[in-house]
């Protein structure tokens, strides 16, 4: 470069103006936040504190809009009723202040893309991103402006419904997926109207709900939180500018979400610097008294008031009682005038004084080529291969006629996955129509359903789905679960295949044919007996509006699967919680122990070995974390450190030689794990700290490079402060969670 001072000089030149034109955006915005507050009333401010469902609205809705006692509202069912309650409150209420009207807009609007869950087996933020900003466009084009997502609860039950809505079981991971989400979501500037706010949820601990059951209590200790569930949030809020956050429905330690005064106030707002909105989950204010934490609905709006949340969604406790309780001196003004400006800040950053109204006459991109080919994608990089023996995938020209069976091979509306209020079944293409409509040319489908869903029990029609099988080269047998049997409230308590499914799969396994059993699912299922019995497995999650394409492209290779599990698959539902970053114990399963059928009558207390294992799950999980084949192979050489023993403010660089062995062009996510040998409290036994995705030709090689600053070691110690502690670590770079490459390296004082 000729002259590279002065290109310096101008790139900070720029960002100075940049930064000094943002702050002076944000005084601006807080210069009209405080003159709108002035003007307010009581009623008025306790108002914007309100979010109503607008599932049906009623004349009394509008005039409660009119008398400004609503702020938000969820569930409205058309852009031009969004215009219709704008218009109200712009020009028929006291001070105009428009509303801000929300949804579940969760992994996708119409063009639906794979669950979160599949999105985060994906391992690439990019195509995250680019999801949540279709998902926007859409969104904001039928006047919706802020979404209920992401959620990014840590997930290590796969009994939980909602671990289809999370992206999975890792820190790290989540926090990635989170950011790229929020990020797309909220685009570059939130007043564009296609930018839409979006919401870390649940905050907090939601997904360690005891037994799985939704809705139910928990206990992560004040540690844990720190330094397994609060990050993604952390992240997202400090590194994405997320706009919102919405407390859970759970009680931590006894202490309900939207009653927890430290972390609304300590952790979020003074440690953070967060200035966004916290809205409660539905009803959960009003729930705090069925806890046997509030007395009565009043004492529960005074709690939540106070802890911090700034929206009461639906249960309409403050609107009732906040007068009284600043009569009473049980809340102050100070923190109603706090929680509006949180709620004005929020209207004036997405630009809604200006432009409360949507454009019902530009052109829609719902649906568009872009957004399908986007779609597809997504899908394409969420399936995991798991098996697939003497490569049997993917067929190839030999392949004349394919069986297709199963329940989950033409189910529109199923694939679409948990959470989707405006995707359509017909605009759904499934794995029948794409893989007859792509390749029916050259190849004879032959397509016998053989059970009519998933939880089908009747197997009357399993002799023709034989049949067919029969007849075929191949046998693709698509098997899983129906929507509704994951996500919000459905919960599991047995995680295998439903219905006469297994059998379906024994059967048609007997035929001696070559078997692929494709899998869409909510939650890792306990499928061993089913891999067993097939040739390949692949699992789609529920891949959303394009998986029907994407799975015909990767089962003729058109395709490589790249995809890895967000989440440890165990092999059966007793092993849970199960997942592969847990604390090191005294008595690691040693693997030489005696398992259940080896066990001699009548042994000996002790003598069976006394390490941490089952006696009838053995010593392993299904499949394990980062675990994900693909059709080519990679080979792992040469992990080089910059160094071996670092100071606190280093910044560590590690190489490792990838090649790609085998005969496709593929993609393979190189995985970074850390351990801390030894710490002030016991400490996991391996954490993921980066990945890359690398695509390469057969045959081709590339140094992948990661860059580690020791300041990403940093955890919460025994006094639950955020330090790096010096000692050993070890470093660990492979393309699972388990074979790894790995090296010591040292922290100094
Ligand atoms: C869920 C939230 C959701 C809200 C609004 C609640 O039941 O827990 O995640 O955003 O409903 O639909």
């Amino acid at each position: 470069m000729k002259y590279p001072h002065f290109s310096l000089f101008c790139f900070l030149l720029l960002a100075c103006f940049q930064i000094t034109a943002s702050s002076a955006q944000e005084k601006e915005i807080e210069n009209k936040i405080e003159n709108v507050l002035s003007k307010m009333t009581l009623k008025e401010k306790i108002g914007q504190m309100n979010q109503i469902n607008g599932r049906n609205p009623t004349d009394n809705l509008y005039q409660q809009i009119r008398s400004g006692e609503v702020g938000s509202m969820l569930n409205i069912g058309s852009p031009e009723l969004a215009n219709q309650l704008q218009k109200i409150a712009k020009k028929e209420s006291r001070l105009g202040i428009p509303l801000v009207i929300a949804r579940d807009v969760i992994h996708g609007f119409k063009t639906m893309f794979p669950i979160p869950l599949g999105q985060a087996a994906s391992f690439n933020p990019e195509i995250v991103e680019i999801g949540a900003r279709i998902a926007a466009k859409e969104a904001s084009e039928k006047g919706i402006r802020w979404t209920f997502a992401p959620m990014m609860d840590i997930s290590r039950d796969a009994r939980w419904g909602r671990i289809a809505e999370s992206f999975g079981e890792d820190t790290y991971l989540s926090g990635v997926m989170s950011m790229a989400m929020v990020k797309g979501f909220q685009g570059t500037d939130l007043s564009n109207p296609s930018s839409i706010a979006a919401c870390a949820k649940h905050f907090i601990a939601y997904g360690a709900t005891e037994g799985g059951r939704d809705y139910n209590s928990t206990n992560v200790t004040q540690r844990q939180l720190r330094n397994i569930y609060l990050p993604p949030f952390e992240k997202s809020i400090r590194e994405a500018n997320c706009a919102t956050v919405m407390t859970s429905f759970n009680a931590n330690d006894g202490i309900p979400a939207s009653g927890n005064e430290f972390l609304l106030r300590n952790v979020l707002r003074k440690e953070w610097g967060f200035d966004g909105v916290v809205v409660s989950d539905w009803g959960a204010i009003k729930e705090m008294v069925q806890m046997g934490f509030c007395e009565d609905n009043k004492e529960a709006a005074m709690k939540g008031v106070n802890a911090g949340v700034d929206i009461e969604m639906t249960s309409g406790t403050y609107l009732q009682n906040i007068e009284a309780l600043l009569a009473e001196g049980k809340i102050q003004m100070k923190t109603i005038d706090d929680a509006v400006r949180n709620i004005l800040r929020l209207k004036f950053k997405l630009g809604l004084f200006d432009n409360p109204y949507t454009n019902l006459t530009s052109k829609s991109s719902i649906y568009s080529q872009e957004h399908l080919d986007a779609a597809k994608q997504a899908a394409e990089e969420s399936f995991v291969l798991l098996k697939n023996k003497n490569n049997i995938l993917p067929l190839n020209n030999k392949v004349k006629t394919v069986a297709i069976i199963g329940p989950m091979a033409d189910a529109p509306h199923d694939q679409m996955g948990t959470w989707t209020f405006d995707g359509e079944k017909v605009m759904t293409q499934t794995p029948l129509q794409a893989l007859k409509k792509k390749y029916g040319k050259d190849v004879n489908f032959i397509y016998e359903q053989g059970l009519a869903f998933s939880r089908d029990t009747i197997k009357s029609n399993f002799s023709k789905a034989i049949e067919a099988a029969k007849q075929a080269d191949v046998v693709l047998v698509f098997v899983g679960e129906e929507a509704i049997l994951s996500g919000e409230a459905h919960c599991l308590a047995d995680i295998n295949l439903k219905g006469a499914q297994s059998e379906l799969i024994e059967e048609l396994s007997k035929t001696g044919k070559p078997l692929v059993t494709l899998v869409m699912a909510g939650r890792p299922l306990t499928i061993a007996k089913e891999v067993e019995s097939s040739d390949a497995v692949l699992y789609l999650w529920h891949p959303g509006t394009m998986g029907g394409p994407a799975v015909a492209d990767i089962l003729f290779g058109k395709a490589v699967p790249s995809g890895k599990l967000p989440v440890t698959f165990p092999k059966y539902v007793g092993q849970i919680p199960v997942y592969y970053n847990h604390d090191r114990v005294g008595r690691p399963a040693d693997k030489t122990e005696t398992l259940l059928n080896n066990i001699p009558l009548e042994a000996k207390q002790s003598s069976l070995g006394t390490s941490s294992y089952y006696l009838d799950a053995g010593f392993d999980n299904l499949f394990d974390f980062g675990y994900g084949l693909s059709y080519s192979t990679f080979e792992y050489k040469n992990l080089v450190l910059s160094s071996d023993s670092l100071s606190q403010s280093d910044v560590l660089t590690v190489t490792v030689d990838l090649k790609n062995t085998g005969n496709f062009q593929a993609t393979e996510v190189v995985q970074f794990y850390t351990a801390d040998l030894s710490g002030s409290t016991a400490r996991p036994i391996k954490e993921l700290k980066d990945f890359k995705r690398i695509n390469l030709k057969p045959g081709e090689s590339k140094k992948v490079e990661f860059k580690l600053p020791i300041a990403k070691l940093a955890f919460w110690d025994i006094n639950n402060n955020k330090v790096v502690e010096p000692g050993k670590f070890t470093l660990m770079v492979g393309g699972n969670s388990y074979e790894l490459l790995q090296k010591g390296f040292t922290i100094l004082q």
